[in-house]
């Protein structure tokens, strides 16, 4: 009842008759509006960052939309500067229909969170039905912000210390044992360059280490036997951000609005919008430009970086059918084509929920042996394995979706020509354990989940992690103020 019923005879008389106005298809949302405008084109960008977004699908005309705009925008701004990005999706434009189609938008306004997944390019999508209000939004956002931030204790300080000791390291000093916002949004900044840790005042060792005497203190490690950095300021999040950049670029925002306005797409889809505008046009034709649409929006199938990790998803004896892209690290255009139809095929059949095998991306250089051993040469290579079966089947013909979607239906027919697939290539698996043993660094990330359930064992006063997050007040004065 909340949501206006999407009835596309209704939008698209609803359409007609508003396109006597010059503004039918403007957007709710002003350029200077905190909210970040979407649409297909970056669309694919947003998912593939590692910040979490709000995002609403919305129609200009409807009036649950306009209801929800000035709560929507005081939400953008009380997120403002914390990983989280509030977003809106215009379906009413042209350009965007096909897209609030796949995310299965059948009302305006429909409100999706969407967060950085395990694997890039697949992010977790949710739908938000909670309270239309500023609150409702940054309590569901705030919450799904992935925490990267490592819980230290006396018995671990040592070895986060000395892993990787040449690179620099951020620990916060809290008397809290829950992990702020603000300290997950910092440690989404530095992913990937400056691991964030915090430890518990009562820790007396690790606050012994580096003499911590008042809490929160925020100390930076810059590597090697360089002298620790105490941070002196506020304990708010530009200043944070600046002491930290010290000794490490943080990310890029993917979808500021600053980035966005300076973004020429963004010229090209108003302009766009205007010509949408003028014509009268019926809107449930789909758009002439659906397919390279369907290219865009396509998340990129996985990639293989390691031979063993080829071994264990589709060169062992137990192994099904796979597709496997041999490319180079450095992608060039043969590559980025031949991934790219990849993709579009893969999303196509997942949009019908019909099952295909799996697509891979291989670098040649880290499986360099097997490249060999299937008799390879060149730059990009499409091969189908079943190690199960022992087949192979090579592809050659362009890097057309067209064309290598036509190879991909021979295959399901059990059509072509097969070889031998060669005995030298197939492995052994070797389980995620075992391997995770070996590579120390991808085991520091600590999940969400994996803190709730921390909090929840060692602090049963507090009832759970949210209790120390923005209060109804605290929607007034944003989250990015609160005490660490
Ligand atoms: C996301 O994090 C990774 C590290 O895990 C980093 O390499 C990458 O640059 C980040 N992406 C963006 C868009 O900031
Ligand atoms: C890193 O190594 C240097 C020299 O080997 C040593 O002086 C320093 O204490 C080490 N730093 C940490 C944080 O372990």
């Amino acid at each position: 009842m909340h949501a206006f019923n999407f009835n596309p005879a209704l939008a698209v008389a609803a359409v007609a008759c508003l396109s006597a106005l010059p503004t039918a298809h403007a957007s709710l949302y002003a350029k200077d509006s905190p909210v970040v405008q979407v649409t297909a084109k970056n669309y694919d960008k947003l998912i593939k960052s590692n910040y979490t977004y709000v995002v609403e699908f919305y129609a200009p005309w409807c009036g649950h939309c306009k209801n929800l705009q000035p709560a929507y925008e005081k939400a953008a701004r009380n997120l403002d500067g914390l990983a989280a990005t509030v977003a809106a999706v215009n379906c009413d434009d042209d350009e965007n229909k096909q897209l609030c189609g796949m995310m299965g938008v059948q009302g305006f306004p429909t409100l999706k969170t969407i967060r950085p997944g395990k694997n890039k390019g697949a992010p977790v999508i949710e739908d938000y039905n909670g309270p239309r209000t500023a609150k409702g939004i940054v309590d569901a956002v705030v919450d799904k912000i992935n925490n990267h931030v490592k819980r230290l204790t006396d018995k671990d300080i040592e070895s986060f210390l000395s892993t990787k000791n040449e690179s620099a390291k951020a620990i916060l000093f809290t008397e809290k044992g829950t992990t702020s916002t603000l300290l997950k949004s910092l440690a989404i900044d530095f992913l990937g360059v400056i691991p964030v840790a915090q430890v518990r005042n009562k820790e007396a060792k690790a606050n012994q280490l580096f003499g911590i005497k008042s809490y929160p203190t925020l100390v930076l490690l810059p590597g090697g036997d360089k002298e620790s950095l105490v941070y002196q300021g506020e304990m708010k999040k530009p200043a944070m951000l600046e002491f930290l950049s010290q000794v490490g670029e943080p990310n890029p925002d993917p979808a500021t609005p600053k980035a966005q306005s300076k973004n020429k797409a963004g010229k090209k889809d108003k302009e766009k919008i205007s010509k949408a505008s003028q014509s009268s046009q019926s809107t449930d034709t789909p758009p002439a430009e659906s397919k390279p649409a369907l290219r865009e929006l396509a998340p990129p199938i996985p990639a293989v970086t390691s031979q063993q990790d080829l071994t264990n998803e589709c060169l062992n004896r137990k192994s099904p059918t796979c597709v496997l892209a041999f490319v180079p690290t450095a992608h060039d255009d043969g590559s980025e084509t031949a991934l790219a139809s990849l993709s579009e095929i893969a999303f196509k059949h997942a949009q019908v929920q019909r099952h295909l095998f799996p697509f891979y991306e291989v670098h040649e250089e880290s499986a360099a042996s097997v490249f060999q051993d299937l008799g390879l040469t060149g730059k990009v290579q499409l091969v189908a394995v079943n190690a199960k079966r022992g087949w192979l089947r090579h592809y050659d013909g362009d890097f057309s979706a067209l064309s290598v979607e036509n190879w991909i239906d021979a295959i399901r027919m059990g059509e072509g020509a097969k070889e031998k697939l060669p005995e030298a290539v197939i492995g052994e698996v070797v389980e995620e354990s075992e391997t995770a043993e070996t590579k120390p660094a991808e085991t520091v990330e600590v999940k969400i989940e994996d803190s709730v359930e921390i909090e929840i064992e060692s602090e049963p006063e507090s009832t759970s992690w949210q209790g120390a997050e923005p209060t109804p007040e605290a929607t007034e004065a944003p989250p990015k103020h609160e005490e660490l």
